[in-house]
């Protein structure tokens, strides 16, 4: 049959999106271009705010109408982490979906599309039973090709249980893979021409894997293991929580060299009661202190972070510290969000919710401020060198687009190759990205 996936969320859903691609072209299916073009349609699901469930429903509408078309030959997957909280919702709103699948039972897809096909029963098939850690590849099934940066889940689910956050419940507890697991699928993507990788987690400094001499491995250890794979060009690393950053993290940068100094450190708000209810385990003056720790052992490094606006009983003090925090901190990019209520979770009981006109207001001016210091981090870049690893076409003809270190998108003309690390001389910026040459 012919496979297409939509994703959905965050960059672990991506890699295991990507690892579902493995699975089902190993059982012979063949990728699709587009729905239109296949009769396997999954949709990798995300559930962390509200827009994002409502956008998937009305995605599952239009793929009925297809499915209607080509009558019994077409599979509709529903995978991930809204099918994992949300599997009576989809029973009752979209029954005419075939397989629901939690983000733990991805693997089982291709033996269930076999039983779907043999059996030409129309009963939903539902996996969401918690069995982290079988759904990592074996290196034997890893058989597709891949890009040049590349994404690898280190650990799942979460155990912080911050007040507003579903991915406690959809993702489970907290599991780390093996030290030996993580080099060998690293050396496979190298061996396939990756030359960056990302390690991903919703927590990495909470990384508690089995280490190469069968003890337990922490995250900045990790990072010393996995520096000297041959042909690994880069290493980068997403979430860390600014409660488990340590001086360990702050010397790992300092001395691997193919480490980033680019860091995501999202602070969520500026306010110490908001952090409070939020449950995030740190204070605001915390946060400023292992800022500082970082930028002391890595004066260069570029900060990124997430910020939520609105949470319940935010006051327009509250606010406004978030952005004198900002201000202060100086960051190089940052994504901010409105408070999504979310089922299930503490912070959805709480009195004072924020009326939507007041988030929106508080977004803008949020979003307006971080733009405005993206710009300024970026024009200092101007008539500057940066390491560039070209990963894809630029929007112009002949152009190629990639990453610097500090994670800026950067396009030349010509004169490189795709999949090399270029210097590349800035000489202008655009609203979110840099243009330059590269200097020979
Ligand atoms: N593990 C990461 C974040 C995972 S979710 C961490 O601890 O930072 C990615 C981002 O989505 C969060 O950082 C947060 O800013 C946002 N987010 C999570 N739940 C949300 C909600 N209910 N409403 C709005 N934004 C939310
Ligand atoms: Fe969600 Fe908090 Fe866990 Fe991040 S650390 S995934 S925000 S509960
Ligand atoms: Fe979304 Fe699940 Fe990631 S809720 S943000 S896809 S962990």
């Amino acid at each position: 049959m012919r496979f297409f996936i939509k994703n959905y969320g965050c960059q672990m859903n991506s890699y295991d999106s990507q690892r579902i691609t493995d699975i089902l072209a190993h059982a012979g299916h063949e990728i699709a271009n587009s729905s239109e073009a296949a009769n396997i349609v999954v949709l990798n699901t995300c559930s962390i705010r509200e827009k994002v469930d409502e956008k998937i429903f009305s995605d599952l509408g239009r793929i009925r109408e297809m499915k209607k078309e080509y009558a019994k030959d077409f599979i509709i997957v529903v995978a991930g982490c809204m099918a994992q909280t949300r599997s009576s919702d989809i029973l009752r709103r979209a029954p005419y979906v075939d397989v629901i699948l939690g983000p733990h039972n991805i693997h089982q897809l291709a033996k269930i599309i076999d039983k779907i096909v043999n059996s030409k029963s129309s009963d939903v098939v539902m996996s969401t039973a918690a069995n982290v850690g079988s759904k990592f590849p074996q290196s034997s099934d890893m058989l597709f090709e891949r890009g040049v940066s590349e994404f690898i889940t280190i650990q799942e689910g979460c155990n912080n249980f911050c007040s507003y956050c579903i991915v406690p419940y959809t993702r489970g507890r907290e599991f780390s893979r093996s030290v030996l697991d993580i080099r060998t699928e690293i050396k496979n993507l190298v061996s396939l021409g990756v030359k960056e990788i990302t390690l991903l987690g919703q927590n990495v400094n909470s990384y508690e894997g089995v280490g190469l001499d069968g003890k337990r491995c922490s995250f900045s250890r990790l990072l010393f293991e996995l520096a000297n794979i041959s042909g690994l060009k880069r290493l980068c690393y997403m979430t860390s929580n600014p409660k488990d950053v340590n001086l360990d993290i702050a010397i790992a940068h300092k001395e691997i060299k193919i480490l980033t100094p680019s860091l995501h450190l999202p602070v969520q708000s500026g306010s110490d009661s908001v952090l409070k209810r939020m449950n995030r385990r740190y204070t605001t003056d915390e946060y400023a202190r292992r800022v500082e720790m970082l930028r002391a052992h890595r004066p260069d490094l570029a900060l990124s972070s997430d910020f939520i606006v609105g949470f319940p009983g935010e006051s327009d003090a509250d606010f406004q510290q978030t952005l004198e925090l900002v201000k202060n901190i100086g960051y190089a990019q940052a994504y901010s969000f409105k408070y999504s209520p979310r089922k299930g979770t503490a912070a959805a009981q709480m009195d004072n919710q924020i009326p939507e006109n007041v988030k929106s207001e508080r977004l803008r001016t949020l979003q307006n401020l971080l733009d405005n210091q993206q710009s300024r981090f970026n024009q200092n870049f101007i008539g500057q060198h940066v390491n560039v690893l070209f990963t894809k076409k630029g929007k112009h003809e002949k152009q190629l687009t990639g990453r610097s270190e500090y994670s800026q998108s950067v396009s030349v003309a010509t004169g490189v190759a795709m999949g090399t690390i270029a210097k590349v001389k800035i000489t202008e910026v655009a609203s979110h990205s840099l243009i330059g040459v590269v200097v020979p």
